[in-house]
């Protein structure tokens, strides 16, 4: 199939508005919004969802229960989560699978089908998805807020990572990430303007994003699930640094042996956007999410931004951020 026929189907997360009474009787006393096509999302929790989701979120925190070695990889969509699966899944596995560059899985499979989202993939339509059978560590991904993951790592000391991005940068990634997907399927443009509209509004899918950073933040300096707190800036800025935090809080650090033949770099050349955007695997198929593959890649790097918000679009979301975390001791500079 060619990539671009792929982007006609809608992820898992929008498609199947299919729900159980008990999911239909909750979603009827939520506050809920209509967004941009018509489909109606629902807060729960304090985060947006189309009810497909609410649905595979009652399923997950009824069933899904973590193991002590388990890993979650959080984020808000299009802050690099692609690239965090992607390195998480190479520095964990790096004694398992030879990082040559010649037959890694990563060269093979798309990073969100090597570690695939909970409440927007494995409990979409599967009330409790076989985990059991998974290798330990287990990798997980969540855009859920910290709040509706809690109860099910209560009993565990499993470990997330939640990696961050300038909220400027990630409006700008997420409308030219569903723009693709609307143009494809409705035939018709999806302004930036609307965009901004439903950050500044608060009522669009996982959103809104201050409220989810804050939730990561806060949890990573209470500690009562060790939460690493990743910035998307910074990863670019420092990569080896960052790869190595990453590596010492997941408990596996890289040896001095290792830093000295260099596998710290082939971990990142393996997992640059060059590298994984193009390879065959990536510009074609869908992942198990129900997105196409060539969707999760486009530009990366900071401040794409500036070609596209005016400044005024601009100070309006910075104010709204700088507003929300206030007194938290997170700063977006
Ligand atoms: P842009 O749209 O700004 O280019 P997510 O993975 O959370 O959906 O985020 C997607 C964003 O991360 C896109 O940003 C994409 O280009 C960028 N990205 C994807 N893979 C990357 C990688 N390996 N390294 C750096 N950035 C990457």
């Amino acid at each position: 199939m060619e990539a671009s026929q792929n982007l006609q189907t809608p992820p898992k997360f929008i498609n199947d508005d299919s729900v159980s009474q008990e999911c239909e009787n909750l979603i009827s006393s939520l506050h809920s919004e209509k967004d941009s096509t018509g489909k109606t999302l629902y807060n729960y929790q304090g985060s947006w969802y189309y009810p497909n989701t609410v649905q595979a979120i009652l399923n997950f925190q009824k069933h899904f229960r973590a193991r002590d070695n388990d890993i979650i990889l959080a984020s808000f969509p299009k802050s690099g989560t692609t690239w965090l699966k992607a390195l998480t899944f190479a520095v964990v596995h790096r004694n398992k699978y030879a990082t040559n560059l010649v037959s890694h899985p990563l060269l093979s499979d798309n990073p969100h089908n090597l570690v695939r989202f909970l409440e927007a993939d494995l409990y979409v339509n599967n009330q409790r998805p076989d985990l059991e059978e998974l290798p330990s560590p287990r990798l997980f991904a969540t855009h859920m807020p910290f709040q509706t993951l809690h109860d099910s790592l209560r009993d565990s000391p499993c470990k997330v990572v939640y990696v961050c991005r300038d909220i400027k940068d990630v409006l700008v990634s997420r409308w030219h990430f569903i723009s693709k997907l609307v143009k494809k399927e409705l035939n018709c443009n999806y302004p930036l303007e609307e965009t901004f509209e439903k950050f500044i509004k608060g009522a669009y899918s996982f959103g809104p994003f201050q409220d989810q950073v804050l939730s990561y933040f806060k949890e990573s300096l209470v500690n009562s699930n060790p939460v690493l707190f990743m910035r998307y800036e910074e990863m670019i800025e420092k990569p080896e640094a960052q790869v190595m935090r990453l590596a010492d809080f997941l408990g596996c650090s890289f040896t001095e042996e290792e830093k000295q033949s260099g596998t710290v770099e082939k971990i990142l050349e393996l997992c640059s956007l060059g590298n994984l955007s193009n390879l065959e695997v990536n510009k074609m198929g869908t992942s198990t999410c129900g997105i196409a593959h060539q969707a999760f890649f486009r530009k990366g790097g900071v401040g794409d931004w500036k070609n596209h918000l005016t400044d005024d679009m601009a100070r309006k979301l910075d104010e709204m951020v700088k507003k929300k975390l206030e007194g938290s001791g997170l700063k977006f500079e």
